[in-house]
Formats: structure tokens, sequence, C-alpha cells
């Protein structure tokens, strides 16, 4: 663990044009920098650096952040990989805090193993290149298969000898720990000696994201049927597969150039498509893809492009974690390499030319593909049909990002042309899952709450108003909680009237957690009433260098909007606020009108700084009453089902039902005229 004291001296020293333009070619502009994104490829620069907010962003392609997440993003390095560059950098000597026992231990055999698979890739490359052997059989084969020398040593590919231990000689008499030796799989005792795992195997060495390597994957070159095709390093302090992309070090910067990264089976294939000038390639180890994978990509590129043999069995698991690529947001396409090919023969086959050409043009549609695939299943049964339609429409609901809603549209309308269904059918079925997703997920949360554990009283949804609801969830709410934090950020520390802050304002109103579907903007708030609670005042600054990279870059999007709030409001607007003390909400009144413009798109840093901020805030405001005001229904509806006793009780609930209703729909009036930036 890196110290505070070390973190603060580096933060101290960080500036952000001298980082950034390391990588980025940046030309004064006023008081900020411009520059070509180095995430997306451009013409006209639209990346721009702000020494004085110290921050960075890009109006093309929307990316953001500060000096450390811009080292994070570029670079591909963790926070603690960060650090130390940047302590590098600066020439900070690092000081470290005490870790505990264990994680020592646990330090000190990954860093033995790093040292044991080091010196073995050394050896075995050796091998390959130096020795009769490693040159007759093992170089020999890979030169017949076809890979160039430079992509060999490029790759790190090398040789183990069919001797029973000569690695595990050289690596004893190196003083290398026989036991960490066979923890990292080089190694397994027979006869209580160590002998070599791989023998007459090639090795292909499994780097991580920054190039040391974790692993080994070792291929037979004798075709023998009783021994396994590939030998991969065990599980071990290093080597987690769920969590490995093999080749994803050698593509991570092809893959941010194209922003697309295309998902292959084996190791060979990664490394013939490399040898091919194709380099933003990984894969997969042949199983089916987990999360850990996915966000890994995610990390890079939002467009995933799977490269399968059309028979493997690796489509069939693909599809399987389809629904898991979609919720991380993930567009994926599909193509199948023909006639029992697989992509490192292919490639091979009809050249690199001829190759990308047939990727580009046999591109399909994830989504569209499956769609395919089981209707064909389902030939003219009707039933089977059903149950496809069901499919497609529980498949399309998982898409939940905000950005993801024109894309859910698209598909809708796609796919029931290619069901031959109406598509505003197709669209209530999907709206349908969405919100059985959500309800599901609200209920979940509040049995973690202690509130609702009697799930036969779960609330159906509202089945009226469908598209709105649906618009609300898939686009609304994330934009609304994170104008939030803005304006908490922008004027928290303004007066609202001569006896609280805009923040007291805020806070006034209990604000669950629950009401905020994007946790971390709650965190945001949390963060920022504790710390205000105990007199201290936050700023967008004090959440720019906050370790959770996901607050960094909440703050620093939700704070930088190119608009503003225009001066339009007026009395006759105030006159409309209302006054709902009856119904016993501490709101007081709140504001009709509020109407944003687009202001100018370089601009980045303006913002509405004068009076009208007040306006601002309450505009945004009215969108946490609605919600608040939704979850008092629902607790009443609750109460309301529980209340079997007296005609009273009952009348009483209905009343405060039909209050509560009204002040929804006054409220959603009232949010109809206003325009929200987003
Ligand atoms: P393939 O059988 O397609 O091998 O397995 P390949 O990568 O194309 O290798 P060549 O071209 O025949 O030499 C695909 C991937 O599945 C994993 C490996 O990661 C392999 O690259 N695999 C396969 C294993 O882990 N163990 C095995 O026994 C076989
Ligand atoms: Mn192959």
């Amino acid at each position: 663990m890196i110290s505070q004291e070390t973190i603060q001296q580096i933060l101290s020293k960080i500036d952000i044009v001298d980082i950034v333009g390391g990588f980025v070619k940046l030309k004064k502009r006023g008081t900020n920098y411009l520059g070509l994104c180095p995430f997306h490829n451009e013409k006209s620069p639209s990346f721009t650096v702000s020494p004085v907010k110290e921050i960075y962003k890009c109006f093309g392609c929307g990316r953001s952040g500060n000096s450390i997440s811009f080292l994070m993003e570029h670079e591909k390095y963790s926070y603690v990989e960060t650090l130390r560059w940047l302590a590098n950098k600066y020439n900070i000597e690092i000081e470290e805090t005490e870790a505990s026992p264990e994680q020592k231990v646990q330090q000190q055999v990954a860093e033995s193993l790093f040292i044991i698979n080091n010196f073995a890739q050394k050896y075995f490359s050796d091998i390959i290149f130096n020795n009769e052997e490693g040159q007759d059989v093992g170089l020999s084969y890979l030169k017949e298969r076809g890979f160039r020398e430079d992509i060999i040593k490029k790759f790190q590919i090398g040789y183990c000898l069919e001797q029973r231990d000569a690695f595990s000689k050289a690596a004893l008499s190196n003083q290398y720990n026989p036991e960490y030796l066979q923890k990292s799989g080089l190694a397994v005792m027979r006869d209580e000696k160590l002998v070599d795992n791989y023998r007459g195997r090639i090795i292909f060495p499994v780097h991580n994201q920054t190039g040391k390597i974790i692993g080994f994957g070792a291929r037979i070159i004798k075709t023998n049927d009783r021994a396994p095709k590939y030998i991969n390093t065990p599980e071990n302090e290093l080597y987690v597969k769920s969590k490995i992309l093999y080749g994803s070090y050698f593509a991570r910067q092809a893959i941010d150039k194209s922003d697309e990264c295309l998902l292959v089976e084996g190791y060979t294939d990664v490394v013939s498509l490399h040898q091919a000038g194709i380099e933003n390639v990984v894969a997969s180890g042949g199983t089916s893809l987990t999360i850990d994978q996915l966000r890994l990509i995610k990390k890079y590129t939002s467009n995933l492009t799977i490269i399968y043999d059309g028979d493997s069995a690796g489509v069939k698991a693909a599809l399987r974690g389809l629904d898991m690529a979609l919720e991380e947001g993930l567009n994926v396409k599909l193509v199948l390499i023909p006639d029992k090919e697989d992509p490192d023969s292919y490639v091979n086959k009809i050249g690199a030319v001829a190759f990308r050409e047939f990727v580009a043009s046999n591109k399909k549609d994830f989504i569209l593909f499956q769609l395919e695939v089981s209707l064909k299943e389902a030939g003219s049964d009707s039933t089977k049909k059903a149950s496809v339609v069901n499919q497609v429409a529980e498949t399309i609901a998982k898409m939940n990002k905000v950005e993801d809603f024109t894309k859910q549209q698209d598909y809708i309308q796609q796919c029931s042309e290619m069901l031959g269904i109406d598509e505003a059918g197709l669209h209530t079925l999907v709206n349908k899952f969405i919100r059985e997703k959500i309800s599901k997920e609200e209920s979940k949360a509040s049995q973690k709450n202690g509130e609702n554990k009697d799930t036969s009283s779960q609330q159906p949804a509202n089945a009226t108003d469908l598209s709105d609801e649906t618009f609300n969830i898939l686009f609304q709410d994330e934009l609304q909680e994170r104008a939030v934090v803005r304006v908490l950020l922008t004027y928290g520390i303004k007066q609202w009237d001569d006896h609280k802050t805009i923040a007291d304002y805020i806070f006034e109103d209990e604000m669950d957690e629950e009401m905020f579907k994007n946790k971390k903007v709650a965190e945001v708030l949390k963060i920022y009433k504790d710390k205000y609670e105990e007199g201290q005042k936050l700023s967008v600054s004090d959440f720019a260098y906050s370790e959770d990279n996901e607050i960094v870059k909440l703050v620093i999007e939700s704070t930088n909007h190119p608009y503003e709030v225009s001066h339009r409001w007026n009395d006759e607007d105030r006159a409309h606020s209302i006054n709902h003390s009856i119904w016993d909400l501490k709101y007081e009144d709140f504001k009709s009108k509020v109407l944003y413009n687009e202001n100018s798109r370089n601009e980045i840093y303006s913002y509405n700084t004068d009076d009208n901020y007040k306006d601002d805030v309450d505009g945004v405001l009215i969108y946490l009453k609605l919600k608040k005001i939704k979850r008092l229904i629902l607790l009443n509806e609750e109460d309301l089902k529980k209340a079997s006793s007296t005609m009273d009780e009952i009348k009483h609930y209905q009343e405060v039902h039909m209050h509560l209703k009204q002040m929804q729909i006054e409220l959603a009036k009232r949010k109809g005229t206003i325009l929200y930036p987003f």
C-alpha cells in the first residue's frame, strides 16, 4: 500500500498539461489547451485540457477525467500503477504503509512467481532459438505453420525440451524455490523429484495488462491422443483464468485506436492475426466469456467482434454470454469463419487484406444472429415462435445503459421486421420485461432494506403511460441524478435564502439512497453530506482525485455540461409553485419553468454563476421530489393493503393516496414544461 503522504506528494506535483502533453500534442487556446483526442480518431481537435481545473474533456467522444484517469485510460494502468509511474516521473520516493501479514505473503508469492515466470520465458526463448532440439523441433514447427521470427520474438514464444527435467534443473541451479516452481505450473513433483510439466511443447507466455508474465499455455507438437493439446498454468496468485484475455497487452493500443476489440478462441489465432497486421485482437481460451473478461474489454471499447469458426462449440458458449455482454453495454458482432477453418488458418489461406475485407463484410449483429438461429430452429411451430419473440424481447430489455436507448429502438424495429410482428407490440413486450426487471431490482433493494419482506405484496407496475415510464427508466433518471450532483457541487455553498444554503435546501428533505438508481450518485451525495455536517464544504476538485475512478468520472461528467440555464424565469412562474405542507412533506414552494439552452460547445467551463442559480437548483429538485412522492405512494399502498380493519383507516389511506397522486400530477405537469439539458 502506498502511503497517504506519498499520494499527497504525487498529487501536489501533477501538472496535467505536462502529463497529457506527453501523449498528445497540445496547443494553447485561451486558458485551455487543445489537441487531437487520443481516444478516438479525429481530424479536427476537440480534446481540451484545462490546467486550472486539472481536467481534460473531449467533445468528440465525451471522455473526460484528470491526470490520473488519463493515465489509467490511455496507458491502461491500474490506480496503483499510475501512482508508481507518476512517482517515478517526479522522482518521488514511494513510502509504503504496512501491509497485513496475509497481504504480505500474497505479495511475496506473486512477486516470486513473476520472477520465476520471467526466468522461464527467457529460458524457453533461448532454447527455441539457440538449442538444436529447440530449433529443429520447436522453431521449425512454428515456421512450417508460417510464423515469422519477429512475431515469435514479440510474443516471446518458446520451446520446452523433451528431456525429463532440463528446465527444472536449470531453475534449481539458479536457486529458484521448488515449491514456487510447482505453484507456477512449470514443474511437477514425480517420485520426489521435480520434472518439467511442458516437455516437448511450444510455450506461449500469457501477459497481464502491464506486460508481465502471469502464466503459460503449452501446446503439444507431436499428436498424442492421450495428452491434452494445451496445458495451461494452474490457478495461482497470478493466474486467474476468468480474468485473462490472451494478447490484451499487445492489443490495447490498437483496440483504443480502432475502437473495436476482436475476440478469437486461441493463442495461435491471436499471433497469426498480429502477424497479418491486425492487432486489436484477444483470445478467450475457448471457454465462454466471463463477466470480468467483458469488463476488461469494456475498459478499452464498447465494440466487441467475435470471430469464431462456424461450427465451433465456442459460438454456442458465446451466445450464452450475450445477455451479460449487453448488460455491460457492449455492442456485440459476430463473424463466422467458413469451411472448418479458424482465424489462424483462414488468414494464412486468404491473406491479410482479404481477411480484413471478410471480417468487415461478414459482421453479423449478435442479437439478430441469435434471432436468425432461433427462428430457423422454431420453423413453423407457432408455440416455439412465440417463445422466440419473448426471448428476443427479454434480450433487448437487457440493454439498460442510458446510451443504449436509441440502439434499443433500432433493435425493436429490426427484430419486429424479422419476426413479422407489429413493432408497437414488440415495444410493449420489451417494456414489460424492463418493468419486471426493475420491480425485481426494487423489491430486492427494499428487502435488503428490511422494508418489504412480504414478496406477495410486490408492487405491480402501473400499466398506464408506458412510453413515458420507459423513457424515464431508460433515459431521464441517470441524467437527472447527475444534475443533482452538479447543482450540489456547483452551488452548494451559495445561499438559498437568509437562513440556509443550497446544500441545506437540498438536504433538508431526507434523501435516502434508494431514491437513486445510480449508486455512485448516492455515494457522492452522502460523502458531501457527511463532510458538510462536519463543517467542510466540498467542491468538484475534492472529488477529482478520489481513488474511485467511477466517482471521478461521475463528478467531472456531471459538472461539465456544455449547457447553461437560460434566464427565462419570471414571477408569474414563481406564483405557480406548489405549497403542499398539508401532505406533511417539508417542501417549500418550487418552481415550474426552467429552460435550458444549449450553449456553445466549445466553452466547456462556462457556468451559470449569476443569480438565477436558484432556478437551476429548483428545476433539478423537482425530479427529486417526484421520486420521493412515488416512494410515498408505494409505501401508502403497502399500508392500505395491510389495513384491513376499519373503514376510517382505509378512507384515510385513500385520501393520502389521492393527495399524493394530485401532487404527482401537478409536478409532472411542471416537469413537462422543463426542457432538461440532456
Ligand atoms: P483450439 O483447439 O482451437 O487450438 O483451441 P488453437 O488455438 O487453434 O491451436 P492450434 O491452431 O490448433 O495450434 C482454442 C483454445 O482453447 C484452449 C487454448 O487456449 C486454445 O488456444 N485450449 C484448447 C485449452 O486450453 N486446452 C486444450 O486442450 C485445447
Ligand atoms: Mn488453430
